[in-house]
């Protein structure tokens, strides 16, 4: 096959999309999306979007999100109380999940301000959101920055229960 070679910035991609480098929505476009829910520390809930996270089966069940920023409330969830929901979307609420991105003031519910509803988790206190197909219940296993100072972390989460919807048609 006769593929294009890009060095540079590809003509009609912008430089920065949602303050990301074009690269790594390049590398993201085969890696599933999530939505990453969590209680605030005033209780209110928070919905954080992923993309870049894979998983390892070695004795537990773990996630490992590659790239945390520490400006999220998710990190700040994943510091304090440590236990989250991963959330994948199908086609019908995927604007929902990515209006949290919007709806991301610390004073709100930001899955009830997108127009999604939760219960908490079976074994974690944090939100089950009722419109995905899946929902891994984690505790906060290890962090560790990408480099000295930096502000992002690897996340390691472990998988302590999950609930999957049969009858997935829209993924
Ligand atoms: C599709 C998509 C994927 C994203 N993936 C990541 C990611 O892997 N790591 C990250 O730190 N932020 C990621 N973000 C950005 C966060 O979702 C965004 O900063 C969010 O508003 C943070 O919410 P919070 O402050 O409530 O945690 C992603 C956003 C989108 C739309």
């Amino acid at each position: 096959m006769n593929k294009k070679q890009f060095m540079d910035l590809p003509d009609g991609i912008k430089e920065e999309w949602w303050g990301f480098h074009w690269l790594e929505h390049v590398t993201a476009i085969p890696a599933p999306l999530a939505l990453v829910t969590g209680y605030k520390e005033n209780g209110l809930a928070n919905g954080t979007m992923q993309s870049w996270f894979c998983f390892s089966s070695v004795k537990h069940f773990y996630c490992i999100f590659g790239s945390v920023n520490k400006y999220t409330h998710m990190y700040e969830i994943a510091s304090g109380k440590r236990q989250l929901v991963i959330n994948f979307p199908d086609r019908a609420c995927l604007e929902n999940c990515m209006a949290t991105v919007k709806n991301n003031s610390y004073e709100i519910d930001e899955l009830s301000a997108s127009g999604l509803h939760y219960h908490d988790g079976s074994n974690v206190k944090a939100p089950v959101v009722e419109e995905c197909f899946l929902n891994l219940e984690c505790e906060v296993e290890w962090e560790k920055e990408l480099f000295e100072g930096s502000d992002h972390v690897a996340l390691c989460v472990r998988i302590v229960w999950e609930s999957l919807r049969l009858g997935i048609s829209n993924y």
